[in-house]
């Protein structure tokens, strides 16, 4: 009962602060199991409890100006031990990922996370294919499946379920809902856009870009 509904089928939460000022998290780790390479919305603190734990630490070394793309370098690895502790900054200050040492049994990790400066998705990396991407927790995933492909579906329905999604609660939801938008009704979308770059919102940045991006295509 006390997991939350987060990115991770891994973490078992233990504590939300009442103000969300921190959580406290404890991350069981099968044997051999990898966590991608990843940034988070948060500082942490992470401390190995059983078994041993892998760590490696990447910086960032492109600008971050093509959407998708991002090169990465590794700085360094350490193993964590029972009692030994490592440190992750918010976002591409704290790119590392993280994978269970132990062969045979499971490891455990703590992980005490400060409040988060960017909510509902975590920044996954590929090393080799020079990507990045955005991970959802699971029950959004099915909708935003959904929304991606009706993009790729030139018809008037499918325009008019995305202009309902582009207004959704959810910031990831109308950030593909209006991507999607994009592709059948580019003004449509701009519209949309132009109200949502003046908010305070989880994905600010990303929108101001796709706005941008769509503006570049339509001038
Ligand atoms: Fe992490």
């Amino acid at each position: 009962m006390s997991r939350m509904l987060t990115v991770d089928p891994n973490e078992v939460t233990i504590f939300i602060d009442p103000s969300r000022l921190f959580s406290i998290r404890l991350y069981i780790w099968d044997p051999a199991m990898t966590y991608p390479i990843h940034a988070h919305g948060a500082w942490g603190i992470v401390s190995c409890v059983a078994g041993a734990i892998i760590e490696r630490k990447y910086e960032r070394i492109d600008g971050g100006e093509r959407p998708g793309r991002a090169e990465i370098r590794e700085l360094g690895r350490n193993t964590l031990r029972p009692g030994e502790t490592t440190v992750v900054l918010p976002l591409y200050q704290g790119i590392h990922s993280m994978e269970s040492a132990s062969q045979d049994s499971p490891s455990i990790s703590l992980h005490l996370y400060g409040r988060a400066v960017r909510r509902g998705y975590l920044e996954c990396f590929d090393l080799h294919k020079k990507t990045v991407y955005k991970v959802i927790p699971p029950y959004l995933y099915g909708r935003a499946c959904v929304l991606k492909a009706l993009g790729a579906v030139r018809e008037d329905w499918a325009a008019d379920i995305l202009e309902k999604a582009a207004v959704d609660k959810k910031a990831y939801l109308r950030y593909e809902a209006l991507r999607s938008l994009a592709q059948l009704d580019r003004e449509k979308a701009l519209s949309y856009l132009e109200e949502e770059i003046i908010k305070e919102t989880a994905l600010k940045d990303e929108l101001a870009i796709l706005y941008k991006t769509i503006k570049q295509l339509s001038d």
